[in-house]
């Protein structure tokens, strides 16, 4: 908020810098180079300080006290306390004495709550010019031979106004902030402490301790020598300034202590795993820390591409002219990656997989499972080692688990979390938090179980632990595989058999998946039963890629002239081929090669090649078979000559998005006549025009309206397509690598 309130030129008459250390001299030529300031003045004690300042042109003015110039200043002037931490109350006397309260006062201490602690015994109460501030930037080198006028830019400057903080004064200090390139946000005072004390204070004791170990040895100078990147690297913060670090330590000592406490047992925990050799302890949080560091590295990579923590959003712009050839490898299959954690994590012993979708959706169950305690290494290039705990050996989670957009891994989870012993509460983004949970939490209560879910049976979900499951037959009213697998999954925590039956044939990878587990699943005439209480074993899953991926490319071709799609290693599982029977029957030419079967599940090469489509009425059977291709099959129904109908797709409505109107919306919007119905929709054939798409935060949604691209007249551009990374990482990569003549926009 406070980065864009303050957008307007700062406006500092006389910029007052007291301390001119890294920070501080940092901070004055900045200003100086950026003319933020009338004049930058700079006071220090030290005259050589003040001298090299001046003649390297990082202040105008040089002062050895803030009494000399302190008559001079008024409103529209600011005086920064850049000195270390212990020191700033001294300051905060002399500003007390000697400043008109106009003058707008701030610091750049690493502590707040001393400062803010400081400044109200001084005045009597939190002086309302002052604005206390902590910019997280900086290095191991001190001094004004340090300065460094990019020193903030894309740097966070933390602002922790109290209550009686005056507006005018907070802007006038954001506002230098944004001039110098940082990120401003604002914090309570105490919240800044506590989380400096954990990322910035805690390393630079471990690291001062580290090196002082290490020099205290006899031999020294001989380890010294033998130490590498390891030691280089982890102990680069402890040739930091040792006063400013005492200060910090000194002025933030209950967070810091509390940080250090844990640690410290940690620490204590670690050495007892190590002089027990206790593999386990060592894998679980070696591997914990290296994944969780990956993930930082990845949010700072993103931030110096960026320049921001904050997530962008991104549109897609599509131009006419593309073309759709070449040989393509989609992701990995997502119902088939997130199930491949699921039963590995409840399998006894190590389960690797590979082709791993690295989706956010998937990413979300495999998030999940380690927040149950399952090790888990990778996703390293779509290889995931699973370390299953067994059907009993899942932890309680210590806080909600977030599925993110997922329904596949809040359903199915649901029903393994129903047999339990301990309670936990499933939580989506706002998108899922919109979606039906009903359909899973009627069944699982019949079995016994207690599931509560939000005021119109959406998530959050709250699942009670250590109910006891009955064996259940369930005749599904709809035609589900999430569902189905729920009851499943929850059915290996019944005494006995538990069986589902479906309206219409449905993706079975859950039951094909459990077989290839050693769990035995019986499917006879649609109807599936296990008994629960067995075991599962670790095995080997190479994850297929996803037809429901490959339909984009499979339609691109299908609709422009002169292409030639092929797509290698698709899973062409009979409960997933709908899409190619349906474009099959709108004359779509395609072939399958080099069928096999893989872990289970059958594998083939498609080719596609463009000829002309015509419109068909679909028929019903093949919506369960279809169901997430329906997005881009209404872009090939768009470009088939004549009407195409679908009828018994109601629960396209309650997808990631309502998928009948936001295609009729977005079908409209480019000259199409699409007719939504309660379950289904009509298309004519017809030109696509050019226009804005709205996607509803729908992945494919997005990914359906930029094949469409391929047959419009004019530009499309896709609003919001942030979501196509739940399922589709590389999308972009992959169309261009087609012919696709499409851009992502970035919007501010
Ligand atoms: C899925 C089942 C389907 C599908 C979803 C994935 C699965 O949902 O739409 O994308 O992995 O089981 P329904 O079971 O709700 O039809």
């Amino acid at each position: 908020m406070l980065n864009k309130a303050a957008n307007s030129k700062p406006a500092i008459n006389r910029l007052v810098i007291i301390g001119l250390g890294l920070i501080g001299s940092s901070l004055a030529v900045a200003a100086r180079e950026l003319g933020l300031a009338g004049t930058v003045v700079g006071i220090s004690r030290r005259s050589s300080t003040l001298e090299l300042a001046l003649e390297r042109g990082i202040i105008d003015q040089a002062c050895d006290s803030l009494k000399a110039i302190a008559n001079d200043l008024d409103a529209g002037d600011m005086v920064v306390i850049g000195v270390p931490t212990l020191t700033v109350p001294a300051m905060l006397i002399e500003c007390h004495e000697l400043l008109s309260d106009c003058v707008t006062i701030t610091d750049v201490a690493s502590v707040k709550g001393s400062v803010v602690t400081a400044a109200t015994n001084i005045y009597g109460r939190m002086p309302g010019q002052f604005v206390p501030g902590h910019p997280i930037a900086g290095s191991e080198r001190s001094g004004v031979t340090a300065a460094d006028s990019k020193l903030f830019e894309h740097h966070k400057v933390i602002l922790t106004p109290t209550e009686t903080t005056e507006f005018k004064h907070l802007e006038a200090v954001a506002n230098l902030w944004i001039g110098v390139g940082a990120k401003v946000a604002s914090m309570p005072v105490e919240e800044h402490d506590e989380i400096l004390a954990a990322t910035s204070h805690l390393p630079h004791f471990l690291a001062y301790s580290l090196v002082d170990t290490l020099a205290s040895m006899e031999d020294k100078r001989e380890i010294f020598r033998y130490a590498a990147g390891g030691f280089r690297d982890f102990t680069r913060i402890a040739a930091s300034d040792p006063v400013m670090w005492r200060d910090i330590a000194l002025a933030n000592r209950a967070s810091i202590l509390s940080t250090l406490d844990s640690a410290m047992d940690n620490f204590k925990a670690l050495r007892g795993a190590i002089d027990s050799g206790d593999e386990q302890y060592l894998m679980d949080v070696f591997t914990r820390a290296r994944d969780a560091r990956i993930h930082f590295g990845k949010l700072l990579e993103n931030k110096s591409r960026q320049g921001s923590m904050t997530e962008k959003v991104i549109n897609y712009q599509i131009s006419p002219g593309g073309h759709a050839r070449g040989v393509v490898r989609v992701p990995g299959d997502k119902s088939i990656s997130h199930r491949s954690i699921m039963l590995g994590s409840l399998a006894i012993g190590m389960t690797e997989v590979t082709g791993f979708l690295e989706g956010e959706d998937s990413l979300a169950t495999l998030q999940a499972f380690r927040d149950m305690g399952v090790t888990i290494e990778g996703p390293d290039e779509g290889r995931v080692v699973i370390h299953g705990v067994g059907l009993y050996g899942l932890k309680a989670p210590t806080k909600p688990l977030y599925m993110g957009n997922s329904g596949t891994s809040i359903r199915l989870l649901s029903g393994l979390l129903a047999g339990q012993a301990f309670d936990c509460e499933l939580t989506g983004d706002a998108s899922l938090s919109g979606r039906p949970m009903g359909r899973v939490a009627k069944p699982l209560a019949l079995m016994g179980a207690k599931i509560e879910t939000a005021e119109g049976g959406t998530p959050p979900l709250k699942i009670k632990g250590s109910q006891t499951l009955m064996p259940f037959h369930y005749e599904m009213p709809i035609a589900s595989a999430q569902v189905k697998s729920c009851v499943l999954l929850a059915g290996l925590y019944v005494e006995g058999k538990t069986s589902v039956s479906e309206p219409a044939p449905t993706r079975d990878h859950t039951e094909r998946m459990l077989n290839g587990f050693g769990y035995e699943v019986d499917v006879d005439n649609g109807i599936a039963t296990l008994s629960g209480g067995g075991e599962l074993r670790a095995t080997r899953i190479d994850v297929p890629a996803d037809i429901s991926s490959a339909a984009f490319f499979m339609v691109a071709a299908a609709i422009t002239p002169d292409s030639d799609i092929t797509l290698l290693h698709v899973g062409v599982n009979p409960t997933r081929i709908g899409v190619i029977n349906i474009l099959r029957q709108m004359g779509a030419k395609i072939s399958l090669s080099n069928k096999r079967e893989i872990g289970g599940e059958p594998v083939a090469d498609i080719r596609i090649e463009y000829a002309e489509l015509k419109g068909i009425a679909i028929p019903e059977d093949q919506v369960p078979l279809a169901i997430d291709e329906f997005p881009v099959l209404f872009i090939a129904a768009a470009c088939a000559e004549g009407v195409t109908t679908l009828t018994g797709a109601e629960e396209l409505r309650v997808k990631e998005s309502d998928r009948i109107q936001s295609m009729a919306d977005g079908l409209n919007a480019l000259g199409i006549d699409a007719q939504p119905t309660a379950d289904g929709i009509r298309i004519v054939g017809g030109q696509l025009g050019s226009g804005r798409i709205v996607s509803h935060h729908d992945h494919r949604i997005a990914m359906a309206f930029s094949i469409a691209g391929l047959r419009a007249a004019g530009d499309i551009i896709v609003e919001d397509c942030n979501n196509v990374a739940t399922s589709f990482p590389h999308f972009i990569a992959a169309a261009e690598s087609v012919g696709l003549n499409i851009n992502v926009e970035i919007v501010e």
